[in-house]
């Protein structure tokens, strides 16, 4: 066990060096300045965070969601905030046609896209898997088709522009948590779908960055509401995080963790100690708190 330690610290040493040394400094808000970009999920969260950092970098947004008393309101504090231009376009990514007519539409309006943010995710329990696998494949043509199909439909002008496409995914989309089986599942899926089509753009040489970003436990009212009671760490910023993915995904960089420590620090142990990282995960659990289904 204290070879493991060391082994870890010393690992967890390198990789903050190379974090903190690599390229973090390179970002100016200005490269954002008259870009198109779409974000997905952008009426609360992260995603209406993303759409006001946007915002107040001068970009031209459509935003994308169900409810559309509350796009409106974000599309109304983008355009205070400085965005170029800012739309949204209300529906449920359930529906495959939906999600190609939010590229079709943003195509219209913006003549071209330099980002497409792929954040949304449909509703899910935080509990034991109940059985239910209808539950899953509907959550993963939320979670995972949809990106697919605005992927597709995105890609021709992002080719054009030399874009980038950046995908929410989650600490839950690179190891087993327990009580979030089918969002766990679509989080997972992604990561291969992505990761897959980044290895082909570069034997097509397409110039079309593709940046996942493994986010932790963060202040969304959403995820407080869901899981607070549950687990023992404490949220990180949503402002913060969007923030981080704007950057990443305009450095073009590969993947984004935030936040680090409780990211790409234990993902350090998963291939060499699962065991070890799954007992460290469960601590941070407050089983007793679960109502069984
Ligand atoms: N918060 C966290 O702790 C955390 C941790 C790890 C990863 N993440 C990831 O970060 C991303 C954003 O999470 P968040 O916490 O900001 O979530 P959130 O506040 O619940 O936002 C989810 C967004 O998706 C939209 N949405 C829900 N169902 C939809 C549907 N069927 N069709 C289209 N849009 C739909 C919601 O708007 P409407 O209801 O109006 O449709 C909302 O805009 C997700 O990919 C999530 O997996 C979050």
């Amino acid at each position: 066990m204290a070879l493991l330690w060391k082994l870890l610290v010393a690992s967890a040493g390198i990789a903050l060096a190379v974090y903190f040394y690599t390229g973090q400094d390179d970002f100016k808000p200005e490269m954002l300045k008259g870009k198109r970009a779409i974000v997905t999920g952008a009426s609360s969260g992260i995603g209406e965070q993303m759409a006001y950092h946007l915002a107040r970098m001068g970009s031209h947004i459509v935003i994308t969601a169900r409810t559309e008393e509350k796009l409106r309101k974000v599309v109304s504090k983008c355009l205070e905030l400085g965005a170029a231009s800012a739309r949204y376009i209300a529906g449920s990514m359930d529906n495959m046609e939906f999600a190609e007519r939010v590229v079709k539409e943003a195509e219209k309006v913006l003549g071209g896209l330099d980002f497409l943010i792929l954040n949304h995710i449909g509703l899910t329990y935080f509990n034991y898997f109940d059985g239910d696998v209808g539950h899953i494949r509907k959550l993963l043509e939320i979670n995972l088709l949809s990106y697919a199909t605005m992927t597709v439909a995105a890609l021709p002008m992002l080719k054009e522009s030399g874009g980038s496409i950046i995908v929410i995914s989650s600490v839950a989309g690179k190891m087993g948590l327990p009580l979030t089986v089918p969002y766990s599942t679509t989080k997972f899926a992604l990561d291969g779908f992505f990761s897959s089509l980044r290895q082909e753009f570069y034997f097509q040489k397409t110039n079309v960055s593709i940046t996942l970003c493994v986010l932790s436990y963060i202040d969304t009212d959403s995820a407080l509401s869901i899981v607070a009671d549950s687990i023992d760490t404490r949220p990180a910023s949503k402002e913060e995080c969007a923030l981080a993915i704007i950057k990443g995904g305009a450095l073009r960089q590969r993947e984004v963790y935030f936040q680090y420590w409780f990211t790409k620090i234990p993902l350090l142990l998963r291939d060499w100690a699962p065991d070890f990282l799954d007992s460290m995960i469960r601590k941070d659990y407050n089983m007793e708190k679960i109502v069984k289904h």
